[in-house]
């Protein structure tokens, strides 16, 4: 089905929600993943080796697969900026 959009969505709107977002996750990620053990940077696994991880992980935690994907989009995103910029 297309979808059709009236209106338009300001850039700094989308920014905006991408930061409450991203702040979301970074701390469901801290108080979840924190629980048991030291905090891995993002950096420490690739993008792809965040995926396994997160498998292993996840019933562990007992999240939300709403919530372990966004914390793993998040881990992979910076993993790939902190990459980028070695
Ligand atoms: C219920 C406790 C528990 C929770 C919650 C938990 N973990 Fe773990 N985690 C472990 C244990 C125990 C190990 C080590 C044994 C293993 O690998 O299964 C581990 C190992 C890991 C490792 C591998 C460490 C290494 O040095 O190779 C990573 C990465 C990891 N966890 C990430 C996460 C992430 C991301 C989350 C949140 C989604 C999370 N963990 C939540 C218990 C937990």
């Amino acid at each position: 089905m297309p979808v059709h959009v009236t209106g338009f969505v300001r850039a700094d709107a989308v920014t905006d929600d991408m930061e409450v977002a991203w702040m979301n996750a970074e701390m469901t990620y801290q108080f979840t993943c924190g629980a048991c053990h030291e905090l891995h940077a993002p950096d420490d696994f690739s993008p792809q080796e965040w995926i396994s991880q997160m498998q292993s992980m996840v019933w562990n935690a007992n999240m939300r697969s709403a919530d372990a994907l966004m914390v793993l989009k998040w881990l992979q995103t910076k993993s790939e900026e902190a990459r980028e910029t070695k």
